[in-house]
C-alpha cells in the first residue's frame, strides 16, 4: 500500500496548532488523524535523500532509498487509462521505489511559453467568489495526464504536489501540468517522514525538487507539503516557507474507491484545499465528476496560488483553518 497524505499524529498536532489563528472560524478538519502505513517512508538515520538530478552538488551520496518497498499501485481499474505522452512504463508509481541509478543529466531549463502561468495569482479572486483547490500528491505518475485533461476540457485548475522521485521518472508530466495552466507544489524529493529528519535534511529534500521543477518548467514551487503532513511547528518556521495542508481529506489512497473519493472531495466549502491522489487510477476515474459536482456548485476549480493569493506567508499551513 501506497502511504497516503493523511497526517500523522505529530502532523495534526502542528496543524492543530497553527489552526487556532485561523481568522475563519473555519471547522473544517483532516479526518483521519491515525497514521496510514508508512510503507516506503524514511527510517530514523536514513541519509539525506539521494542527490540524483544535475543541480546536486554532492554526487557521491547514496541514491536509494533502503527502506523503499516497490509497492503495486493496485489499480485495476479498467477505466484508467494512461494517457501520458512521455513513455512512461506503467506499474509501480510509489514515490520511494522508483528510484534508479543516476543517468544523463536532465536538459537545462526550457522555459514554456506559459511558464509562470500557474503560479499567478488573480486569475479568479477568490475572496468575492467560491473556490476549491483541488490537489494531487505523489505524482506525477501514469494517471497525471488523464487527470489534466479532464482538467483542462472542464476549464479547472489544480495543484499538483510532485515527489522528485516521480518527476525524475516522468519528468514531461511536470512540463505538460505547467503548460496546462496548473500549479506544481513540491512534496519532497523521496517522501520520507520529515520530523525523522534534520533541518538540513528538510532543507534538501525540498531544494532539490525546486531545482528539478525550476529546470524542467522555468517556475520555482511557491508551496511544500510535508509528506503524511508531519512537520514539527520548529520546523516549519525554520523552512520559511508557506506549507499546503488540506481541509478536506478524501482518503483515496485508502478506499482506492472512485464513488467515495467523489463523494468526499464533492463536500468541499468555499476556500477549501481538497487533498487527493493522481497516482490512482480511481481517483483519476472520480476526477471528471467530482469538477462536474463543483462546478455545478458554483464552484471556481483554482490554483493553491490562486486561492491563498499572490503573497502567501511562509510558515503557515494553509489548509486547515486557513482560507483566504
Ligand atoms: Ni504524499
Amino acid at each position: 500500500m501506497l502511504a497516503g497524505c493523511t497526517p500523522s499524529d505529530a502532523g495534526t498536532r502542528a496543524l492543530t496548532a497553527q489552526g487556532s489563528s485561523a481568522p475563519s472560524g473555519s471547522t473544517s478538519q483532516p479526518s483521519s488523524p491515525g497514521q496510514p502505513g508508512a510503507t516506503g517512508q524514511a527510517i530514523p538515520g536514513q541519509p539525506a535523500p539521494a542527490p540524483s538530478i544535475p543541480s546536486s552538488t554532492a554526487p557521491g551520496e547514496t541514491t536509494s532509498p533502503t527502506d523503499a518497498t516497490p509497492t503495486p499501485d493496485g489499480d485495476s481499474s479498467g477505466a484508467a487509462t494512461p494517457g501520458q505522452g512521455d513513455g512512461t512504463p506503467s506499474g509501480n508509481p510509489s514515490p520511494s521505489g522508483t528510484e534508479e541509478p543516476p543517468t544523463t543529466p536532465q536538459k537545462p531549463a526550457t522555459q514554456s511559453p506559459s511558464a509562470g502561468k500557474a503560479q499567478r495569482a488573480g486569475k479568479v479572486n477568490c475572496a468575492k467568489t467560491k473556490c476549491v483547490a483541488l490537489t494531487f500528491d505523489d505524482g506525477p505518475g501514469p494517471y497525471t495526464q488523464r487527470v489534466l485533461n479532464d482538467l483542462t476540457s472542464a476549464n479547472a485548475r489544480a495543484t499538483f504536489f510532485v515527489v522528485g522521485t516521480q518527476v525524475k521518472a516522468h519528468p514531461q508530466l511536470v512540463k505538460n501540468s505547467v503548460a496546462a495552466g496548473m500549479e506544481v507544489g513540491n512534496h519532497s524529493w523521496d517522501h520520507p517522514n520529515l520530523e525523522r529528519l534534520s533541518m538540513a535534511q528538510v532543507r534538501r529534500e525540498f531544494s532539490l525538487v525546486d531545482e528539478q521543477i525550476e529546470s524542467l518548467t522555468g517556475v520555482r514551487p511557491t508551496f511544500v507539503r510535508p509528506p503524511e503532513g508531519a512537520l514539527a511547528k520548529a520546523q516549519k518556521q525554520a523552512l520559511g516557507r508557506p506549507l499546503a495542508y488540506w481541509a478536506v481529506d478524501t482518503l483515496d489512497w485508502k478506499t482506492r474507491n472512485t464513488r467515495t473519493t467523489i463523494e468526499a472531495a464533492s463536500k468541499a466549502k468555499p476556500g477549501d484545499i481538497v487533498l487527493m491522489h493522481d497516482i490512482h487510477g480511481q481517483t483519476a476515474a472520480a476526477v471528471p465528476q467530482i469538477i462536474k459536482n463543483l462546478q455545478a456548485k458554483g464552484y471556481h476549480l483554482v490554483t493553491m496560488s490562486e486561492l491563498i493569493g499572490a503573497h502567501p506567508k511562509n510558515g503557515i499551513g494553509y489548509g486547515w483553518g486557513k482560507r483566504p
